[in-house]
This record gives structure tokens, C-alpha cells and sequence, in this order.
């Protein structure tokens, strides 16, 4: 049956790619993304389904709640999936409050709308960090939906409070809804003040590679489609009230990432600076995806080693977005970071 999504932040990274797939594999479904276009927000990412029928853009703040109930009056959304957050951790580290404004308040605002005129289902995007960390030495250790919140960062805690806050109008108001935790997403549209598109833009242009601390830190890798196909399979057949765990088994240090971007690139390793580590620096992700396999049937499709190449040659194709992009504010925001590191 044809539906009206309300995608939040879909002119984000993981939300574009999630907008891409549902209007590719729902041609019914009316997909509509609202976006305040903060820094990590790009129109022109949107360009190919702008003219889509079955689209619309809408700029707005999830905080601001004239707009969102406005906008829940015209368009009566069945789904909303909400990824409109301030994401980078850095930033966090930088500036909290702004954290804690768009991704809790916002969270609010959105599920007192959905409360206010009804909803099928409201889906929150969370993530793998709202765990903390994993020792390094421990590699028989994994999140799964159990695992106690034990956040590190201020990004971190934003995002656990808002799960909590999402469970609580669940169990108050019986407001339906979902959340799902995934562990570090990459592929096209990323923005270049994350990991892996810094490291190829930096590479692309000989400059230094900045890695905190030693680069053994781990993450979980999961190639951005698969993480949206695992949200289409929740939101329509998940369980109300629960939390799903989205990982693909895929853990990698830094540096190795890092290296195989030079690899990839032709590029020389001593390319590769060592700067002071991250404030608070979490050690290992790793999730442990048994209850979305067993439940929904998800398995991750792409492989790390296929994806990376995939994504490397994204950013070769499409240079104009990204250097766009890094030619603005981004500049600032490098020195501050980087600069003196
Ligand atoms: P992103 O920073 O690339 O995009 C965020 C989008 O939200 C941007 O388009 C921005 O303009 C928009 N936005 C920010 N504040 C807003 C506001 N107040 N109102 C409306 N729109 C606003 O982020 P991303 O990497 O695509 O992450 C999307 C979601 O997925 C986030 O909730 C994040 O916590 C979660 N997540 C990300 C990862 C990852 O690896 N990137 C992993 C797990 C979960
Ligand atoms: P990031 O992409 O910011 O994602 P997250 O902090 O949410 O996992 O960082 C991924 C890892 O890479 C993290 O351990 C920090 C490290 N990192 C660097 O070593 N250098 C960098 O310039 C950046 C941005 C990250």
C-alpha cells in the first residue's frame, strides 16, 4: 500500500542514500525530506530525484515546531524516519550544545507531532556509540540490544538520550516506534570531515594524513546501502517498542583503513602523520547483528573489500561535490582542528 514517509536529514549522507533507495524500491510511496541544510547538509546531493514526482524538499528545523506540525498537517505521514542529527564527534568535542538541541529536542518535537496527528511508525537512527566502547584485547566482546548505554562523548550521549527519550513515549504515550543502532557507515555522499573521504581528499591532494593517536582504533565498517536496506526492512516489518542492532561483522583499525585508501590511490604511506589523539577516544565498536538476522532476515551485501573500491572511485567520479564542499566553512573548521594538532 502506497505510503508518505517523512525523512528527516535526508540531505545528510546516510539519509540522501535511504531517500535514493525507498523512492528506487517504493515507487508508490511519497518520500519526503526535511532538512534544515546545517554544514553537513547538501542540496545538490538531491539534484537527480528533485524533479521526482514522488519528492519533495522541505527546509526546515526539526526543533522549530510551527514548521514540523505545518508540514504534518499538509503531508499526513504514515512513517517518519528520523537521521537530522549533528553527527561528527569532533564537533561534539568542540561545541556541544548545539548537540544536544537538534539531536534531543529535536527527537521531541518530532515524536510530539507524531503523537499530536497520528503515525504509524516513528523510526529513530541511532548508533553503535550510544554503547561506549569495547577493549582492544577483548576481540570475543560484541554490542548486541542488551549491551547497558555507557556513551563517551558528548555526540554519544546526545543520541543515547534521545534513544531513551524514544523508548519513554513508547512506554507513556504508546507512541509506535523503532530504533536502530548501526555501527560506522561509508560509502558515497560522506562527508569529508569523516574518516575515510578525509583520508582520500587529503591523499588526492598529497596532503598530510592526519591519524589520532596510533590508528589502532576499531570500527565496525558497513557499506551505506546496506544499512539503508536494513532500516526499509524495520520500518516495515520490525517490531514496535524494539531496538535493532546493525553491524556487518567487518572490524578494521584505522590505519589499515587508511592504508588501504593509499593502496588504492597509488599514494606513498608517508603520507601518514600520527597526531594527538581524540578526547575521550572510544577503542572498538563491534556489533553483533543475530537479532535483525534472525528477525528480519538482513545480512550485510557488501563486502568491505568490494565497497571501499566502490567508494574510492565514487569520490574520483565526483570530485565537484566534495571539493565544493571543502572549498567553504570546511577550511575554517580544518585549521581549528588539524591546524595545530
Ligand atoms: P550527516 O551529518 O551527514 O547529515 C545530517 C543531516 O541532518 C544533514 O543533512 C543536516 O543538514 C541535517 N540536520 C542537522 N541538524 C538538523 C536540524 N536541526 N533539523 C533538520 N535537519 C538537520 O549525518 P549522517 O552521517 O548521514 O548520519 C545520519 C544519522 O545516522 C544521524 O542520526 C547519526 O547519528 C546516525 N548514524 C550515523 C553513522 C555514520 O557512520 N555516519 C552511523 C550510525 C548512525
Ligand atoms: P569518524 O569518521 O569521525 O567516526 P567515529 O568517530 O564516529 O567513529 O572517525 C573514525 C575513526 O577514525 C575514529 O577512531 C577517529 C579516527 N580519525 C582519525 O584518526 N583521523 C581523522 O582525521 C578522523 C576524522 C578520524
Amino acid at each position: 500500500m502506497a505510503k508518505t514517509i517523512i525523512v528527516t536529514g535526508g540531505a545528510g549522507f546516510i539519509g540522501s542514500n535511504f531517500v535514493f533507495l525507498m523512492l528506487k524500491e517504493h515507487s508508490d510511496y511519497r518520500i519526503i525530506c526535511l532538512d534544515k541544510l546545517t554544514y553537513a547538509g547538501n542540496l545538490s546531493t538531491l539534484e537527480p530525484v528533485m524533479n521526482n514526482p514522488n519528492f519533495r524538499f522541505v527546509k526546515a528545523d526539526i526543533c522549530d515546531r510551527e514548521a514540523v506540525y505545518k508540514l504534518f498537517e499538509e503531508e499526513k505521514p504514515d512513517i517518519v524516519v528520523n537521521f537530522a542529527a549533528e553527527s561528527h564527534v569532533d564537533r561534539s568535542i568542540e561545541d556541544p550544545g548545539i548537540f544536544l538541541q537538534t539531536n534531543i529536542m529535536g527527537t521531541a518535537t518530532l515524536m510530539d507531532a507524531c503523537r499530536k496527528y497520528g503515525i504509524e511508525r516513528y523510526h529513530q537512527v541511532s548508533t553503535d556509540e550510544v554503547y561506549g566502547d569495547l577493549p582492544l584485547d577483548r576481540p570475543d566482546l560484541f554490542f548486541t540490544e542488551e549491551t547497558p548505554i555507557h556513551t563517551s562523548s558528548p555526540y554519544s550521549s546526545s543520541k543515547a538520550a534521545a534513544d531513551l527519550l524514544v523508548l519513554a513515549y513508547h512506554r507513556t504515550y504508546g507512541l509506535p516506534v523503532t530504533i536502530s543502532r548501526c555501527s560506522n557507515n561509508y560509502g558515497p555522499y560522506h562527508f569529508p570531515e569523516k574518516l575515510i573521504p578525509l583520508m582520500i581528499a587529503n591523499a588526492l591532494a598529497d596532503k598530510p594524513l592526519p591519524v589520532y593517536g596510533e590508528g589502532l582504533n576499531v570500527r565496525d565498517w558497513l557499506y551505506v546501502e546496506d544499512h539503508c536496506k536494513a532500516i526499509d526492512l524495520i520500518i516495515h516489518n520490525g517490531r514496535v517498542g524494539e531496538v535493532y542492532n546493525i553491524g556487518g561483522h567487518n572490524e578494521k583499525t584505522n590505519i589499515y583503513i587508511v592504508k588501504k585508501i593509499l593502496e588504492l590511490l597509488d599514494k606513498p604511506e608517508s603520507l601518514i602523520t600520527y597526531v594527538t589523539d581524540r578526547k575521550g577516544h572510544d577503542l572498538r565498536y563491534a556489533i553483533d547483528p543475530t537479532k535483525i538476522h534472525n528477525e528480519l532476515g538482513w545480512l550485510p551485501e557488501t563486502m568491505f573489500d568490494d565497497g571501499i573500491v566502490k567508494t574510492v572511485q565514487w569520490y574520483l567520479d565526483n570530485k565537484d561535490w566534495w571539493e565544493n564542499i571543502i572549498s567553504g566553512e570546511y577550511q575554517d573548521y580544518y585549521e581549528r582542528m588539524y591546524g595545530d594538532r
